[in-house]
């Protein structure tokens, strides 16, 4: 039997390239996109879009008796910036988001879910610098709290029923494809889309506020790559640390200036600045490397390349 693919929350900045590459691998007939959204993007028009709120149990009932996914990608959720702004529907959405899909995932034999995880389930109190893959998670943000006890989960669902639940936790994510939305790392993406339209750009973290970050096509290479991999490769069943590049906003300005000489940056500052804060500098993901083969292709240098020559 052919592989059917359900992404849930797919017109968000994962899902839309996600969807891309799935289509590419398993064929445009054997992909649903599903999302509480509707998006004009054009990846959408290739295969099914199904509207999907993953707070509506009888719709996702009927979408999972409808399609009968085998491998379902469950990526709804608000990221940290919103999530702070709306403390309950954050938790609401995903939590009991999660469990509604992870429940469906039970009763309809799903072979394989991927559920993401962030850098943010790390807090204050964790080592900033090669964060382990275990370590103190006392994260302080509630999308941070939802993703460190939707970790948990992850690991009960599969030691207690079995479901092949595999994650990884992102750092801040760069494309050009699609936009962030609602991230304390969205700056990473907009500086390029503001350099070459304006040739400024005011940063609302400062100047040396360094993240782990990843481009896109890395991203969406480890989460096909972890999904894919076999199920007795996977031994982390909560999430796995992963790794790109790090760098802070005065970092990657340099970077690009190598290329737009006159770019100019700003830095103002906002509430984001105390999630940042909060966040690992970088991260070591050796385990990664070692269970299912992870390797990053983008340094910075290449990263900043690839975004302006396609965002051009
Ligand atoms: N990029 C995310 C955010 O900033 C972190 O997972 O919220």
């Amino acid at each position: 039997m052919k592989d059917k693919i359900l992404v849930i929350g797919a017109c968000g900045q994962v899902g839309t390239e996600l969807v891309e590459n799935l289509q590419q691998v398993y064929g445009n007939s054997q992909v649903v996109a599903s999302d509480v959204r509707t998006s004009t993007h054009e990846v959408f028009t290739q295969s099914e879009f199904v509207q999907l709120d993953v707070l509506d149990k009888v719709q996702i009932k009927d979408v999972f008796q409808k399609y009968q996914p085998t491998i379902v990608y469950h990526l709804a959720a608000l990221l940290s910036a919103t999530a702070e702004a709306k403390p309950k529907l954050g938790w609401e959405l995903n939590m009991d988001g999660t469990f509604n899909i992870f429940d469906a995932c039970l009763d309809h034999q799903v072979k394989r879910i991927f559920w993401p995880s962030s850098i943010a389930v790390f807090g204050p109190t964790t080592p900033a610098i090669h964060t382990p893959q275990r370590t103190i998670l006392e994260p302080n943000t509630v999308y941070g709290i939802t993703k460190s006890a939707g970790e948990r989960y992850c690991e009960y669902y599969y030691n207690r029923y079995k479901l092949d639940v595999r994650s990884i936790r992102y750092p801040g994510l760069i494309g050009w494809k699609s936009l962030p939305g609602g991230g304390t790392t969205d700056y990473a993406v907009d500086i390029f889309h503001q350099a070459l339209k304006q040739g400024q750009y005011d940063c609302f973290l400062g100047p040396t506020t360094t993240l782990p970050m990843m481009h896109m096509e890395d991203a969406v290479r480890a989460t096909l790559e972890i999904t894919e991999a076999p199920s007795n490769a996977i031994k982390i069943r909560s999430s796995y640390n992963i790794a790109g590049v790090s760098f802070s906003p005065e970092e990657l300005t340099q970077e690009i200036q190598k290329h737009i000489p006159d770019f100019m940056i700003t830095y103002t500052p906002d509430h984001r600045q105390q999630i940042a804060d909060s966040w690992p500098q970088s991260i070591d993901d050796h385990i990664a490397r070692a269970d299912w083969g992870w390797q990053e292709k983008y340094n910075l240098e290449k990263l900043v390349v690839n975004m302006l020559d396609n965002l051009k």
